[in-house]
């Protein structure tokens, strides 16, 4: 495979001095109820990117998307709560405009001096984003001279401000931290030493059937943890009560079994299970995988299998980390989680972890310096290590 960077302009070649550049960034941070960020993860990795644009003297036009906006303007999902924080980290005033595009828009742009940031507000409040539309792209091209996308969690979405608008702009490059993340993952897609292993979690073997074949082809073994190993231990007999099981997957778990064995990739499942009555349950009991009594759901992966995960784990030289292992967020299901990672932690080798919630559940730990790399984009990380290409990063090849 071509190197991931080839062809892209690095943000640092970009001659950028008084001129506007639009720099897409993924500022869709998870919010409070009282509508402050709580994770500004990504808006701290974007900061070497705008410092470095606003020491240069450039114009910067930051944009982003914010949730699943389905009805146009929508206060709910303003990046207003993100533009504050941004404007904390930079102590720097930061103008909001009230659409990405028209009047508005045009006049903050217009009216920013150099070394001065303005951001636009959600993209996905215009249908043209999700849709790629066109018009909507040379709309966009018209606010800037040079456009740099830093935005690796929306790389894989073929919307406007990643796809069409990049390819309407001359002058375009790659930010840090999109080039940080592709040389990390291309480091696992290209020749990651050996054993590579994968530990895979979440809810649902629906997300991950196409990361799952893809990964047989390229690593050495997969563990799988979450709701997603249920339908796993289901489609092998087991009784699992209440438990999330995706029932209509099951001959699938089974055929995907199979294709890992025929492969001669092993696949670890849990061997015991945290089961309690509901998930509002303030502690869970240790069973085996054949001990969910009918009213109970597992809840996390048991102590066994953290021990089983973290032997095999602590021999691998690659690995890379997607999904939670058990529902972390409650601290009597947190143990998975929270012992896989420190397995991880402690490997000898080149670790990576995506995902929000996998992440978050590294940073819970405090482990967060331990890893070789945090990728910011669950579903990003995800299909580059399918092997696909991705089209916010195909855009920007010269
Ligand atoms: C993410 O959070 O994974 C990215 O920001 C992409 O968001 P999306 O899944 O709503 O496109």
């Amino acid at each position: 495979m071509a190197a991931l960077l080839d062809r892209i302009n690095p943000v640092d070649k970009l001659e950028v001095a008084s001129r506007r550049v639009f720099l897409r960034v993924d500022f869709n941070v998870p919010l409070t109820r009282e509508g402050k960020v709580s994770d500004d993860t990504r808006i701290r990795e974007a900061l070497p990117t705008i410092r470095h644009l606003l020491e240069r003297g450039a114009r910067v036009v930051l944009a982003s998307h914010l949730g699943r906006p389905k009805k146009g303007r929508d206060p709910k999902y303003s990046l207003a709560p993100a533009g504050e924080r941004l404007a904390e980290l930079l102590a720097m005033d930061i103008p909001l405009t009230d659409e990405c595009v028209g009047d508005g828009a045009r006049k903050v742009v217009t009216d920013l001096r150099d070394g001065r940031v303005a951001l636009l507000e959600n993209l996905r409040f215009q249908a043209g984003e999700e849709a790629n539309d066109g018009d909507l792209a040379r709309e966009l091209s018209r606010l800037a001279d040079v456009y740099v996308d830093d935005a690796f969690g929306a790389v894989h979405r073929a919307h406007c401000s990643v796809d069409a608008l990049p390819r309407l702009m001359p002058v375009r490059g790659a930010g840090f931290l999109l080039q940080r993340e592709l040389n990390a993952l291309g480091k696992l897609l290209a020749g990651p030493e050996r054993p590579y292993l994968a530990v895979l979690g979440g809810a649902k073997v629906s997300d991950k059937i196409a990361v799952l074949e893809a990964l047989f082809q390229r690593v050495d073994g997969i563990l799988i943890g979450g709701a997603m190993a249920n339908t796993f231990l289901a489609a092998q007999g087991h009784a699992l009560g209440k438990s999330l099981v995706e029932a209509d997957k099951l001959a699938l778990a089974r055929d995907l079994l199979q294709r890992a064995h025929e492969r001669g990739v092993p696949v670890t499942l849990p061997v015991d299970l945290v089961v309690a009555g509901s998930v509002d349950a303030e502690s869970g009991t240790v069973v085996g995988v054949d001990g969910v009594g009918p009213e109970e759901l597992a809840l996390d992966i048991g102590p066994k299998s953290v021990a089983l995960f973290r032997e095999r784990l602590l021999r691998a030289r690659s690995v890379f980390w997607n999904g939670p292992l058990g529902l972390f967020e409650k601290a009597a299901f947190a143990a998975g989680s929270v012992g896989v990672a420190r397995a991880i932690a402690e490997t000898a080798g080149f670790t990576v972890v995506g995902g929000g919630d996998s992440v978050a559940a590294v940073q819970q730990a405090g482990l967060g310096d331990r890893f070789s790399h945090i990728s910011t984009g669950g579903g990003a990380s995800l299909e580059l290590l399918e092997g696909r290409r991705l089209p916010g990063v195909e855009a920007l090849r010269t």
